[in-house]
């Protein structure tokens, strides 16, 4: 089976390749912080090592393995599409199962305003349709986001984003503005111009796991409507059950104009998004015949990505994922609040149901404060991979630094156990117990990887 035979050959100095070919500077980082393992088989909320470690997954490939990888009902579904040799991408063609998808996505978003589905590749594609969307819809220019917001790295995407380390060297993007995330004043002057052509915002951000609460969602979608501008809900990650409900903005007294959709609704295995949005907003776009195809793409509808989109929304119902989202989150919360009683550096615990951050700030005792100003001398940004560093070397749990200020997010997949959940405590526990004493332990790894990242740098 040539198969095996490319796996084989893959994972032979499968590093030095993926440097020289792909991106040197990744490995780098994955080197230096001993990330850099080969994993060779991956189920549910676990990946595996060669040598039969097995790991826990509190990253799932940044939110899109709600129903844990390589779910064997997902798997079957694509396996039946491959037997049976189906039609796809004809082109000139609705395809049945993308009727039948966006049929029964839009039953789980259950907003009716939101009657209309365009399937993308992927997230970042959703937000550009949005943007596309909210201009032509409303004939403005300009995209109003939030700082710390991420939407995407493509061109559009990339103009709503609030951190300037993504955009340093891609300037000028699109026109837009940018408010702080939560602050209505701000939002309500940057309205006042009537220019904005849409607000787009995450629930809750990705990058810091910034939350902000109900009401400024129900105020902010309320101002836009004042002001003609259309409001954009970015879903990408905290949708389909990620946040405890099905999709966040269905807390919300209002629904948003656009609902953009991704990562879970892959499955896990095809990419696949989509951009829910109002027949009003679909009937300016799309506004004569000879403009039905004036948004489109090759591979969105495809038919693999629709079953896999369709067999990831049986699963989040039947499987109880959007529950196991509330229970578990729930759990790891409340132990993270009780750890942050006995835990100085522990700034915030925060988040929603399986979206979890846990920000840690400058200690008050002397000899800790030491330790923190060193590592902060010699960068910046490296206290939270004192935190994600042991917890995958000496714990074999995954997670990553979110965003700056020491920020350490869990993001697992829904179909946590208890005993995950028991596991990733105690090991927080220890690793951030070991934060508390200075000098020695994660400081020492801090060291390490400082001087590591000189030596590669
Ligand atoms: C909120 C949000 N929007 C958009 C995107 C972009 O999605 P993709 O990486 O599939 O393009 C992401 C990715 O992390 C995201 O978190």
């Amino acid at each position: 089976m040539p198969l095996d035979q490319w796996l084989h050959a893959a994972t032979d100095h499968p590093l030095a390749r993926y440097s020289q070919y792909v991106n040197p500077q990744f490995a780098k980082v994955l080197r230096t912080i001993g990330f850099d393992i080969a994993f060779t088989r991956a189920n549910g909320a676990y990946l595996y090592d060669a040598r039969g470690n097995q790991y826990l997954d509190c990253l799932a490939g940044y939110g899109v393995f709600n129903m844990g990888r390589n779910h064997p009902r997902i798997k079957a579904a694509l396996q039946r599409a491959l037997e049976l040799d189906l039609p796809n991408m004809l082109q000139m063609h609705a395809p049945p199962l993308a009727g039948l998808l966006a049929e029964r996505l839009l039953a789980r978003v259950a907003l009716p305003a939101l009657d209309t589905v365009f399937f993308t590749n992927s997230g970042t594609e959703a937000v550009e349709a949005a943007i596309k969307f909210a201009k032509c819809a409303t004939g403005r220019g300009e995209i109003l986001c939030t700082e710390h917001a991420f939407h995407g790295l493509t061109n559009g995407s990339l103009s709503c984003n609030g951190n300037a380390e993504f955009r340093d060297g891609f300037e000028p993007l699109l026109p837009g503005r940018r408010v702080p995330f939560g602050d209505l004043d701000a939002l309500r002057t940057a309205l006042a111009s009537r220019t904005i052509a849409a607000f787009i915002v995450e629930p809750i951000q990705g990058k810091g796991v910034y939350t902000a609460p109900t009401t400024y969602f129900n105020e902010a979608i309320h101002l836009c409507r004042q002001h003609g501008t259309l409001v954009i809900a970015d879903e990408v990650q905290t949708g389909l059950g990620r946040t405890g409900r099905w999709f966040a903005c269905q807390a919300w007294q209002e629904p948003p104009d656009l609902l953009c959709v991704a990562k879970a609704l892959s499955g896990g295995y095809v990419p696949v998004g989509a951009l829910c949005y109002s027949r009003t907003i679909y009937d300016r776009v799309y506004s004569s015949m000879d403009r039905c195809v004036v948004h489109s793409n090759t591979f969105g509808r495809n038919t693999l990505a629709m079953v896999a989109g369709l067999a990831a929304l049986e699963v989040t119902q039947d499987d109880g994922l959007v529950e196991n989202a509330v229970h578990r989150g729930r759990a790891i919360l409340d132990g993270l609040r009780t750890l942050a009683t006995e835990f100085e550096m522990i700034k915030e615990v925060r988040g929603e149901g399986c979206m979890i951050g846990i920000e840690f700030g400058e200690p008050q005792s002397l000899r800790l404060r030491t330790g923190w100003k060193l590592i902060h001398t010699l960068n910046a940004n490296l206290f939270g991979q004192l935190i994600v560093v042991p917890l995958f070397t000496k714990h074999r749990i995954l997670t990553q630094v979110a965003g700056h200020n020491a920020i350490v997010k869990l993001l697992p997949p829904l179909t946590l156990g208890d005993a995950d959940v028991e596991h990733l405590l105690t090991a927080l526990r220890a690793v951030i117990a070991e934060a508390h004493r200075f000098p020695g332990g994660v400081w020492d790894v801090g060291m390490d990887l400082a001087k590591r990242a000189l030596r590669a740098s």
